[in-house]
């Protein structure tokens, strides 16, 4: 059974300038999928199998049955195609901004894999550093025209203010990580840039931000140093802003994935980001599920072929499809940690 989004808006953010107030006055303008999920995969590092894992998540949903479009929204560096085993798409979504074409559909383009689509990225003239805050928006906006059950978006590395929107955009967050502790503690500083970012761009004007920009300092006064000392703070001063603020948290819906285990105790690291998050961050975060390292992941890339296509006994093809089916199912009802 699906699990559909109803939500319509999401809340428009601005350059990193901009105060509140402008922030607010454009919320509500990007429209969400409106009978679909959409679901990034993110995690700060660059290296951990972020692309590999959509690529392959997406090809197990559209096995599922379930129609999927996967986006290659790492600006600057799109290669998502190459890991997917198919040619560079001839447009993207550069061409939609550029207006080349006057849809997101026109750069839509069907793979070999039934059920699977695909939006290629970014061309050499247009990268993340150079995408106005505008394009962003209409390009988040233009998701609501694609007809798809799945949206699955690859995203690069990073904390830049364009990766951290297209996280919070999506209805459901995964948030990769391998354990390394570099990928963790990265894991741990794109959470906190995300989590800051969503309430900024909260729906309710909280006015909370100078007391966020203290904290982002770390030089405060009040002796705030996580999330969740924010939230208490402001809960205990404030118990009207706090009650909004708790709301904002409660819909931050985050799912951990761990990518390259190597040993069982590996796994204790998806436990461990998970309690982090109840304890730092005051949200509960689901362990969605693990995939093991294994060398047939570069082999199928270098082959330029998904490895849930080329290596089809793997342990991992079960790995995926575990977390696959979780992902379709209640949130009420999945497997996970
Ligand atoms: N489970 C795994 N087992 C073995 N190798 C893996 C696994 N996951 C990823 N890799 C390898 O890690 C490398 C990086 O993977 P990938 O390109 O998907 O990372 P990424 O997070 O998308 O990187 P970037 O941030 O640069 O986009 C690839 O060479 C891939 O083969
Ligand atoms: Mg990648």
């Amino acid at each position: 059974m699906i699990f559909f989004s109803n939500r319509r808006k999401h809340i428009s953010g601005n350059d990193s300038n901009s105060n509140v107030e402008s922030i607010s006055s454009r919320r509500n303008q990007i429209s969400k999928l409106e009978y679909g999920t959409s679901i990034a995969i993110g995690g700060g590092k660059g290296g951990i199998g972020k692309s590999f894992l959509s690529s392959n998540l997406a090809i197990c949903l559209a096995r599922l049955g379930y129609k999927v479009t996967l986006v290659d929204l790492d600006l600057g560096s799109a290669n998502l195609h190459t890991v997917l085993g198919i040619n560079n798409p001839k447009m993207g979504i550069s061409d939609f901004l550029q207006g080349r074409c006057s849809s997101i559909k026109d750069v839509q383009v069907k793979t070999e894999i039934p059920n699977l689509s695909f939006i290629g990225g970014f061309d050499d003239q247009l990268n993340i550093a150079n995408m106005s805050s505008e394009d962003k928006d209409r390009l988040l906006d233009s998701f609501s025209d694609l007809d798809t059950p799945f949206l699955i978006l690859d995203l690069g590395a990073g904390t830049t203010e364009h990766t951290l929107d297209f996280f919070l955009y999506a209805d459901e967050k995964i948030l990769a990580v391998i354990p390394e502790p570099t990928s963790i503690e990265n894991a741990y500083r794109f959470l906190k840039s995300a989590f800051y970012r969503q309430i900024i761009l909260s729906d309710s004007d909280i006015g909370i931000k100078d007391v966020i920009d203290q904290v982002m300092d770390q030089k405060n006064a009040l002796g705030i140093k996580t999330p969740a000392d924010l939230i208490q703070h402001v809960v205990s001063m404030e118990p009207k802003k706090g009650t909004e603020l708790l709301e904002i948290i409660k819909g931050f819906n985050l799912h951990v994935l761990l990518n390259q285990v190597r040993a069982r105790r590996d796994i204790d690291v998806g436990y461990s980001v998970k309690s982090v998050c109840r304890k730092y961050f005051g949200f509960n975060a689901d362990f969605i599920g693990y995939i093991d390292y294994d060398n047939a992941v570069w082999q199928a890339l270098r082959r330029r072929r998904p490895l849930v296509l080329e290596y089809p006994s793997s342990n991992l093809v079960g790995q995926f499809l575990k977390i696959s089916k979780n992902l379709v199912k209640p949130k009420s009802i999945r497997e996970v940690g």
